[in-house]
């Protein structure tokens, strides 16, 4: 189903089929896990904004204030017509980065892609109404399976916000960025928003609020499960975990059972097995240090060309180029 501003790579049929594919992987593995991308049906995609809000979660705000310090200088620096942006969400912040590149005048057309066509139908009308001059194209797709899908030609900039990089593990990570270089022309952009090693202290709050709507964030992948594939789990019965891993540098986001469990999943035909204090990783959250992220880009084939953070250094803001292949 198209219609004039977006275009819908995958409908509720398809994601309901990699919904289960996924969930046959995960919830039968040792130990059980979920891909993060499930939590953002239209409630999912509510419960993120309202995390965005928190006192604790510090991203979003750190982030907003690099991009207003930085938004001029970017448009200037890349010129860009074409801004594409990567699980855009709201694109709320990415409105610094238009306005910027209004002013410069060269901006022509804007697309967001995101899994949740709820959030982006709604930020596709809101960004139309606020700028008439701008050609806004939503895709509702997956950025690790849809980047083909994407115009080519002008000069394009790729941002990617909110730290959702770092919701990749390491190899899909690796793939994504390369794919992304796949995608560009020798000289177009990527501005990628990166979340840092800090303090846990400060971290561990930031996923697990006093509120408790990290809480239930997590625990809605639950109810699309439910909702998707007729499973019965509880989420009542599901308690949010999330704990730093200093090894690895991520944050881990998992679900723990508060008793044993038989949970049927009858699409998959599937019955799922819960043991008391059980977990299930629903999602990992990395945080970088300039010199890995450096090395990772370069990996991809991109040169880093400016890398800037909030002025309490919590995250960071980096432009990179994609280089002669
Ligand atoms: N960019 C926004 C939202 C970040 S939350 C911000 O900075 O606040 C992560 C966003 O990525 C959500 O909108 C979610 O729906 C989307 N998303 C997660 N996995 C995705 C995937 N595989 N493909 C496309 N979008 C995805
Ligand atoms: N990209 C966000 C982040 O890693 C997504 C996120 C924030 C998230 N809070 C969460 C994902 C809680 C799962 C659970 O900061």
């Amino acid at each position: 189903m198209n219609d004039a501003d977006l275009d819908v790579h995958m409908n509720d049929r398809d994601l309901a089929r990699m919904l289960a594919v996924d969930a046959a992987a995960g919830l039968t593995a040792s130990p059980k896990w979920l891909p993060p991308k499930w939590f953002y049906d239209a409630r999912g995609s509510v419960l993120f904004e309202e995390i965005t809000r928190l006192p604790e979660y510090y991203p979003t705000r750190a982030e907003r204030a690099v991009l207003t310090a930085r938004a001029d200088e970017i448009a200037a620096r890349t010129g860009a017509k074409t801004l594409i942006e990567l699980g855009s969400g709201s694109s709320d912040k990415t409105r610094l980065l238009l306005d910027a590149l209004r002013a410069h005048g060269t901006l022509g057309t804007f697309v967001p892609l995101d899994v949740s066509e709820s959030a982006l139908r709604e930020s596709v009308a809101a960004i139309t109404a606020d700028y008439p001059a701008l050609q806004v194209r939503g895709v509702v797709g997956d950025f690790t399976r849809h980047l083909r899908f994407l115009p080519r030609g002008g000069t394009r900039m790729v941002a990617f916000l909110g730290g959702t990089i770092g919701n990749l593990l390491p190899a899909p990570r690796a793939r994504l960025l390369a794919d992304l270089r796949d995608l560009l022309e020798p000289g177009e952009w990527l501005l990628l928003g990166a979340d840092l090693v800090k303090d846990p202290a400060v971290l561990v709050p930031a996923y697990a609020d006093a509120r408790g709507v990290t809480a239930e964030f997590n625990r809605n992948v639950l109810h699309v499960l439910n909702r998707q594939l007729r499973a019965d789990f509880d989420p009542a019965a599901f308690h949010h975990v999330a704990r730093w891993d200093p090894v690895n540098e991520w944050i881990e986001m998992r679900l723990r059972a508060d008793r044993a469990m038989t949970v049927k999943l009858p699409e998959l035909d599937e019955t799922i097995e819960f043991d008391a204090g059980e977990e299930l990783l629903t999602e990992v959250s990395a945080k970088f240090r300039r010199d890995g992220l450096a090395a990772e880009l370069a990996a991809a084939g991109f040169a880093l060309r400016d890398w800037w953070t909030d002025p309490a250094g919590l995250f960071s803001l980096s432009l990179s180029r994609a280089a002669p292949r």
